[in-house]
């Protein structure tokens, strides 16, 4: 078995990080999420992975390489644009050859990760198998019908009056059977080839598709809210370790990871929180649910409930929290008196000011 993991797309929900990241490697415990899947993937007992790519491919490659300190092998397959999840089984035709596979979208998050999942479906082998969880707004999702015995017998792909609240999940497993549904659909509303309309094909021609109900799911709606969200729960499994360095006048409460490098002093944190490697925190308040990357250097500030991306500073600032700050940000007092906000703001910023 293979996974044909999916990191292309422009991220346009996360923006404004997205404008110079890949949404797949958004942090969340300061780890990109894809990293969370290509784990699950070898703990489910794959190593051929292959990685869709687009615009973003050096980044992605640069933080991935040849797959090997995940105990995988990568290839890499460029995608020229997003032409949609379909068109990505397409162009990988070759490489995922008569393999059955799993294919896992690059921004999503499963906190139990895949492997009983994998595991069914090799012993059960369906033409292809889908997981559904329950969610609040399916409109943004690929929409699961099931009858009245919980059989799946249709979906529909973000559709305008969901028939149920059973969105699809962005990890689904398939045999060869799926090659042949994607060579003859035809691109949806948004002109990308959607393997929902490729599913949807499968089971107007009476293949054998499953589905089943999970939880402990998430993926980036756009919403800073369901990326904290995200990061709490990640934060909340942390098994604390110090290979920082601390001063006597630093008071750590609760699940603290501090991670290489990282010099504390005078500060009190209280986790669950993760310090990344070579950031420095001094005279801070860090609160709980925090991700402080690598690099980052947070003096005289509070934060809590946050994700501070890399080489970011926040001086003399407080307080902050439920707030996403991505790479190379700065956040200090402006000088000028009479007191006024000054701003530098990438397109697409959203900020609150108190
Ligand atoms: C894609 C699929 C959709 C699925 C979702 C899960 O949507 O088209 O059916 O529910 O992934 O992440 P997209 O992220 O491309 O909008």
């Amino acid at each position: 078995m293979k996974a044909l993991v999916l990191a292309g797309g422009h991220g346009t929900r996360l923006r404004p990080i997205t404008h110079t990241s890949a949404k797949q490697l958004v942090p969340i415990g300061n780890k990109p999420v894809l990293f969370y899947g290509l784990d699950a993937i070898r703990a489910a007992g794959i190593q051929d992975v292959g990685i869709i790519v687009g615009d973003t491919a050096d980044e992605v490659r640069r933080a991935v390489g040849d797959g090997s300190r995940f105990g995988l092998r990568v290839t890499y397959i460029p995608q020229e644009a997003p032409l949609g999840l379909a068109h990505a089984v397409l162009i990988a035709r070759e490489f995922l050859g008569d393999d059955d596979f799993v294919m896992y979208l690059g921004d999503n998050f499963i906190v139990d990760g895949v492997r009983g999942i994998v595991e069914d479906f090799r012993r059960s082998r369906p033409d292809a198998h889908i997981l559904l969880t329950r969610v609040d707004d399916p409109t943004r999702f690929g929409v699961a019908e099931l009858d009245e015995t919980g059989r799946l017998v249709g979906v529909a792909e973000k559709p305008e009056r969901p028939r149920s609240d059973l969105a699809i999940v962005g990890v689904y497993l398939f045999t060869p059977a799926i090659h042949e549904a994607v060579r003859t659909i035809k691109p949806g509303d948004r002109g990308e080839l959607e393997i929902t309309t490729a599913i949807g094909r499968l089971l107007e021609r009476g293949a054998d598709v499953r589905s089943h109900v999970i939880t402990g799911y998430w993926k980036d709606t756009g919403r800073v809210e369901d990326m904290l969200e995200c990061n709490r729960l990640v934060l909340e499994t942390l098994e604390p370790y110090n290979h920082g360095v601390l001063d006597d006048a630093t008071e750590i409460a609760g699940r603290v990871v501090i991670e290489e490098g990282a010099r504390v002093t005078g500060s009190r944190l209280v986790g669950p929180l993760v310090v990344g490697a070579g950031a420095t925190v001094r005279d801070t308040y860090v609160g709980p649910f925090t991700s402080i990357g690598p690099g980052c250097t947070l003096t005289d500030t509070e934060l809590e409930f946050s994700i501070v991306m890399e080489r970011s500073s926040v001086i003399g600032v407080r307080r902050i929290r439920d707030s996403l700050i991505g790479k190379d940000v700065e956040i200090k007092p402006a000088i000028s008196t009479p007191q006024a906000h000054r701003f530098v703001l990438g397109d697409h910023s959203r900020v609150r000011v108190a």
